[in-house]
């Protein structure tokens, strides 16, 4: 099946965020070290950003490196800071050849300082980019975000520059590290876990969830497509019914 030529382009998500998951696992399969599923990681990445891109959604993250992923050895996060580095080194070209603009979320001051200076010159490089903006957790877990969002809300308020009674769900995102962009609409997950794994848990409140067997390193241009149909023939009700969704549309 062509699962491209048969998705609505005027249904599409506008953001889309992905835990990448499997690396590990694939590489055993090949009987080579965890970081060879890495590096095999950063061709599925490009894939589905190139995917995203040509389709026309307009926000892409992806979960690259959690709070947790810190107590990994330190030889594989080494390794995947390197990788981070050089993938970013090397996309750059790509990315502004294909006006995609590079973001970040996370506790980025934590990055080893290279990494840190890439990505911000990476970011710096492509901020003009309106296509689609590719976002990269990195050192990201929303529990961390969100006590992080508490924290500021309530400096503010010692400093009556706001008032308690103006906390809203609204105000409360603009704290958060997204606060730019849309929440998402679909959260796809790889290699057949089904867990959220502390990424995203505030935004994706009314996400679609698409959980997939494919291992990180195995998933393609197609297997997007494939989670976008799969999103549009859902019915998204948000509490509703289905007769008060088709009066809407
Ligand atoms: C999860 O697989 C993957 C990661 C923790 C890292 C993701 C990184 C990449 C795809 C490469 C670099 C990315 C960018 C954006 C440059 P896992 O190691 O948890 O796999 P397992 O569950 O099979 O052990």
């Amino acid at each position: 099946m062509d699962f491209k030529k048969e998705i609505d382009i005027n249904d599409l998500p506008k953001h889309i965020a992905v835990i990448m998951d499997g690396n590990g696992r694939w590489a055993k399969k090949h009987g080579k070290m965890r970081i060879f599923g890495h590096q095999n990681g950063v061709k599925s990445v490009r894939e589905t950003s190139e995917a995203a891109a040509e389709i026309g959604i307009k926000y892409l993250t992806l979960y690259a490196f959690s709070t947790e992923n810190w107590n990994r050895p330190k030889k594989e996060v080494d390794a995947l800071m390197t990788l981070l580095v050089h993938t970013i080194e090397s996309e750059i070209k790509t990315l502004n050849k294909n006006n995609i603009r590079l973001e970040a979320i996370g506790d980025l001051e934590n990055l080893p300082k290279k990494s840190y200076s890439k990505l911000i010159e990476a970011i710096e490089s492509t901020k003009n980019n309106d296509r689609m903006t590719l976002i990269l957790a990195l050192s990201y877990s929303s529990r961390w975000e969100i006590v992080n969002a508490v924290k500021k809300i309530a400096e503010k308020i010692s400093k009556n520059e706001i008032s308690s009674d103006m906390i809203d769900q609204k105000l409360f995102s603009s704290f958060l590290t997204t606060s730019k962009y849309p929440d998402p609409e679909l959260l796809i997950r790889t290699s057949g876990e089904f867990r959220v794994s502390n990424f995203l848990l505030w935004q994706i409140a009314y996400a679609e969830l698409y959980f997939t067997q494919k291992l990180w390193p195995d998933f393609r241009k197609d297997d997007l497509y494939e989670a976008i149909l799969n999103y549009q023939k859902r019915e998204r009700r948000f509490g509703m019914i289905s007769e008060q969704i088709n009066i809407q549309k």
